[in-house]
């Protein structure tokens, strides 16, 4: 992490990718101005930055990449607000502010060892991606045991990453669900409300764990199907995306009962949030 946590480290927009048919939904790689900067921003999936576009604000945002991946870090944005708007009407090249990285990660070392459930719903996919795309990597697939995958949105065109969900497809050690809640006349994969599918695919509770991420609704339906299938609450993880403002643990912006989910969290297992909320 950088030296003062309040200062944005400059970093250039490299490329946009227009993620979804309804253009709100953009992945923006980001490249550091200086070597010593990006050598210095060591991160580890499931942890976020704060998104500085100079002059309107931050927003805290998901890291999308892999720290597997070298020279840029990217990230997956909608558009909501004042922030994200501006972020959305740049052009490749504009020069722009990262903060991190911040936050807890997903729990890399308890993964190690074990079976992998993911479980993602709409945009909410992307430090999912960050994690499925570190532990792919040649140089830690074999910490990992078996690696399931079920992704949905609610149509074709809002699924992102199209390209690596093509090429996860075609690898044997990824056992990949993609669904939609309903298809058009192009798609000819799955159709499914994302519980329904995970509750088809009934991956094994036997050494393994649930990441799971998506919209309250997703969640609410889906984490019976996990109990069902003989998962704890220690084992299904999700990441909290609270209002925040420092992003490190000084204002009380984002606390959840007794914890800051910019510091203590985003990630919590369902046994950690026990008893500090009713809403996840
Ligand atoms: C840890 C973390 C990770 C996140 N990761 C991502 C990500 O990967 N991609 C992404 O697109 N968004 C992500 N978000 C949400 C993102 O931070 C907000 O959408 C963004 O800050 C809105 O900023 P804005 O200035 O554009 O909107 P504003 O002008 O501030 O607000 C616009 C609207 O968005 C609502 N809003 C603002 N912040 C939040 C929030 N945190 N949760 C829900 N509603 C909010 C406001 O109530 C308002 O209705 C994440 C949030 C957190 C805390
Ligand atoms: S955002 Fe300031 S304490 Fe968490």
């Amino acid at each position: 992490m950088q030296t003062n946590p309040y200062v944005p480290i400059p970093v250039n927009v490299d490329k946009i990718i227009t993620e979804v048919t309804t253009k709100d939904i953009k992945t923006f790689r980001l490249a550091f101005v200086n070597k010593e900067d990006e050598e210095n921003f060591k991160y580890l999936p499931g942890q976020f930055a704060e998104l500085s576009v100079f002059g309107k604000g931050e927003s805290p945002i998901g890291i999308a990449s892999s720290p597997t991946q070298k020279g840029y870090i990217e990230f997956t944005v909608q558009k909501a607000g004042v922030v994200t708007s501006e972020l959305h009407a740049m052009e490749e090249g504009t020069l722009m502010g990262v903060r991190g990285p911040l936050g807890n990660t997903w729990p890399i070392d308890y993964l190690e060892g074990k079976n992998i459930v993911i479980v993602g719903g709409g945009f909410a996919f992307t430090t999912l991606r960050s994690l499925l795309n570190y532990m792919i990597d040649d140089a830690n697939r074999s910490r990992f045991q078996n690696i399931t995958v079920v992704y949905g949105a609610r149509e074709p065109g809002l699924l992102i990453y199209k390209d690596e969900l093509a090429q996860w497809e075609k690898r044997d050690d990824i056992n990949l669900n993609v669904t939609v809640d309903k298809g058009d006349e192009t798609w000819k994969g799955r159709e499914g409300f994302v519980p329904t599918v995970c509750k088809e695919v009934a991956p094994s509770s036997e050494n393994a764990v649930a990441v799971i991420c998506g919209p309250p609704i997703m969640i609410r339906f889906t984490l019976p199907v996990f109990f069902d299938l003989g998962f704890s609450r220690e084992n299904i993880y999700t990441s909290l995306e609270m209002r925040m403002k420092c992003g490190i643990g000084k204002c009380g912006r984002c606390n959840v009962g007794h914890k800051y989910v910019c510091k203590d969290g985003p990630v919590f297992s369902l046994a950690e949030l026990d008893g500090l909320t009713k809403e996840y």
